[in-house]
């Protein structure tokens, strides 16, 4: 076993959380783990390693939070998720009930309601040739059809307390900073909505949220944990597709060769987000808690550590990936890690890319040219890459 290395990177800080990928190349050139002084954890960046801790949930808890939060001696914000952050048998047992919910059948009768808005949306863009991407388009198109798909009537208060949601868990996963306090101060109003729009008699039959509840029950679970299991949907589902949406868009608007090979090729569209979600990673990295003493690498750490499993490092290792900061929509995508990897991969990402695809079959479709208009500016969220701001403009083809 050799010594760790210790390094005084900070992933709450402004520029980590803006611009992490110098901070991510230090953290994997140190070794296969890297003790974090400043907040006493470890982090593992290569891609790996993170491999190898995801699929070793019995050594890597998630039951402890996957936030920096020790809920085995720390208080929660909120009830402890009984997907993200549950261990087998419950997480299994969990995982079923949702995972029985996301059929072929259910997911193809989304395409084309995904389709149609995609396309609504883009053609009113195409009208006003300028636009912001984020609140025009990232934010627009999921906040209409994921709380359509789950049964959640769609209006403007829907689809600003879903995004207020997604902030607060992605900022609330995070040290206790302003950030964390600002989401905090104004968390009250935006979960009563949520505990209330979870509940079986508020979502609409038919939808996915109705379908969870049916799971839930048919497999011997309260009511409350069919909210619960709800819950981890509108806690997962839409900022992180907000965002991966945003990068790929500035991606195609800064890259003209690869939106040409998209206006090219339609099975790209897809690609294209895709290769985002690798490259832009919008979960920078969630914790895990070690059971008792266990290796990563040449390493040894102890058992009752928190853990952060960098996905965003893993997702530009060199030893992974060629040219890993490029952007290149035709790249062999296999084994990229922004929806994780092992019991508690990403269970929407099926979802999640047939958003993608959507809205970026709707572009190519309509657009013959998108470009800058401004500069980007990035939000800043303990646990969530993302966009605030992206002027485009675009031509129609
Ligand atoms: C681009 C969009 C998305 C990204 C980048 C993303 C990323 C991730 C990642 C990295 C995890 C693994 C967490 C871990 O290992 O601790 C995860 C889990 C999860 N995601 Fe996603 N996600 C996206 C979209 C969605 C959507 C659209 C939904 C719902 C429809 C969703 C629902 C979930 C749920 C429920 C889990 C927990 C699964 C479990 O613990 O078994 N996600 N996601």
């Amino acid at each position: 076993m050799t010594s760790h290395t210790a390094s005084r990177v900070d992933p709450y800080s402004d520029e980590f959380l803006a611009e992490p990928w110098d901070d991510l190349t230090l953290i994997r050139d140190a070794g296969h783990a890297v003790w974090l002084d400043r907040y006493g954890i470890w982090a593992i960046a290569r891609h790996d390693d993170v491999v190898a801790a995801l699929r070793n949930h019995e050594k890597f808890s998630s039951s402890r939070g996957v936030g920096l939060a020790d809920l085995a001696v720390d208080q929660s914000w909120r009830r402890p998720s009984i997907l993200v952050e549950a261990d087998p048998p419950e997480h299994t047992r969990n995982r079923k009930v949702v995972a029985g919910t996301m059929t072929p059948k259910a997911l193809r009768s989304l395409e084309s309601a995904f389709a149609k808005a995609a396309g609504r949306i883009v053609d009113e863009l195409i009208d006003r040739r300028q636009f912001d991407g984020v609140r025009d388009l990232a934010e627009v198109f999921p906040t209409e059809v994921f709380p359509r798909a789950f049964g959640i009537e769609v209006n403007d208060e829907t689809r600003q307390r879903l995004l207020d949601y997604g902030s607060l868990v992605f900022n609330g996963n995070g040290v206790e900073n302003q950030r964390f306090r600002t989401a905090m101060a104004n968390a009250e109003e935006t979960i009563s909505w949520v505990t209330a729009t979870c509940a079986r008699d508020a979502l609409q039959s038919g939808g996915i949220g109705a379908a969870i509840h049916d799971a839930a029950e048919a497999a011997g679970l309260t009511p409350d944990d069919g909210a619960m299991l709800v819950r981890s949907f509108l806690s997962a589902g839409v900022d992180t597709t907000v965002s991966g949406i945003a990068f790929a868009l500035n991606n195609l608007a800064t890259e003209p060769d690869q939106w040409l090979l998209v206006r090219e090729n339609p099975l790209l569209a897809r690609a294209a987000f895709e290769e985002t979600i690798r490259r832009d990673c919008p979960v920078i990295g969630f914790f895990r808690t070690t059971t008792g003493s266990t290796t990563v690498g040449d390493l040894e750490i102890a058992g009752d550590q928190k853990v952060l499993i960098l996905f965003a490092g893993a997702n530009r290792d060199p030893r992974r990936w060629n040219n890993p900061d490029g952007f290149d929509v035709t790249r062999r995508l296999t084994g990229h890690l922004g929806y994780g990897i092992g019991i508690h991969a990403c269970v929407g990402m099926v979802i999640a890319r047939m958003e993608g695809e959507a809205v970026f079959t709707a572009l190519r479709d309509r657009v013959r040219l998108i470009e800058p208009n401004g500069e980007p500016i990035p939000r800043l969220n303990n646990s969530l890459r993302g966009l605030d701001s992206l002027p485009l403009s675009i031509e129609p083809a």
